[in-house]
């Protein structure tokens, strides 16, 4: 189920919180306190959709607790994650930018907080603040770089290449550490990590066991530790 709370956020708690968005930085205070009055928080449980590929776009968002996933349906049910946004990524702007529809659905898979913007603010910032339009740049930029990487990946490596360098990467951008090793940071499911690198999770099971039998990696329900970093990277260095 979804929450949305309606009322505009407070723009000086808000102006605070965008410094941190790429998109916003290096604009003028009173600037940002005026874009926070339009900012519309919105707040969704853990695997509620947002919105689904082909519908159209009025919005983007940007997310400040929790993490979403971009993923594109296909018609047998199985899906391929494009990529999981975390706190202060942005979702949606591509619509915006080219109003065409929602090119991937997005589904929260933690509680998730963000706050709205319409087109018409998202298209106003972009002309009134040049640094904007560099910054969104950049931002498709850093994800048609991933997108290329991940590209790679499925042509260059096999299965237990493509899943130690996703667990590595994860890891890399939200892991804990902890008394075993370090926690990947992100509840995902193994069929969900099948999506991720193309693979069936049959075979995403079988070699997180393997690795488990080996104290490479630790599985407990959605929870994947990383036990031994440095045998994790040999097996990506060995698929390459
Ligand atoms: P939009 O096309 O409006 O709706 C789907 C959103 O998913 C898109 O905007 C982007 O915000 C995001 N998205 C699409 N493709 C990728 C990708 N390859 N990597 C990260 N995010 C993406």
């Amino acid at each position: 189920m979804t929450t949305r709370r309606t009322s505009p956020s407070d723009g000086a708690q808000g102006a605070d919180l965008l410094l941190n968005v790429t998109l916003f930085r290096g604009m003028p205070p009173v600037m940002l306190k005026e874009l926070a009055t339009k900012l519309r928080p919105v707040e969704y449980r853990a695997n509620t959709d947002i919105f689904h590929e082909g519908d159209e776009g009025a919005s983007l968002y940007i997310i400040l607790s929790g993490a979403v996933k971009v993923f594109i349906p296909a018609l047998d049910g199985r899906e391929v994650v494009l990529a999981v946004l975390r706190r202060y990524d942005l979702l949606g702007e591509m619509s915006l930018l080219d109003s065409v529809p929602r090119s991937a659905s997005a589904t929260t898979i933690e509680h998730t907080e963000m706050v709205s913007l319409s087109r018409r603010d998202f298209l106003s910032v972009l002309s009134r603040h040049p640094a904007a339009q560099q910054a969104i740049i950049e931002v498709l930029v850093k994800r048609l770089r991933a997108t290329n990487q991940s590209i790679q990946d499925a042509y260059l490596l096999d299965v237990p290449g493509r899943l130690a360098r996703r667990l590595l990467t994860i890891a890399e951008e939200h892991g804990v550490p902890t008394d075993e090793g370090i926690d990947i940071g992100l509840r995902v499911s193994q069929q969900e990590l099948a999506n991720m690198i193309g693979a069936s999770r049959v075979a995403v099971n079988k070699q997180l066991q393997t690795w488990r039998r080996d104290n490479i990696v630790d599985v407990n329900r959605q929870r994947v530790t990383i036990l031994d970093e440095e045998a994790l990277a040999r097996e990506f260095a060995l698929s390459q």
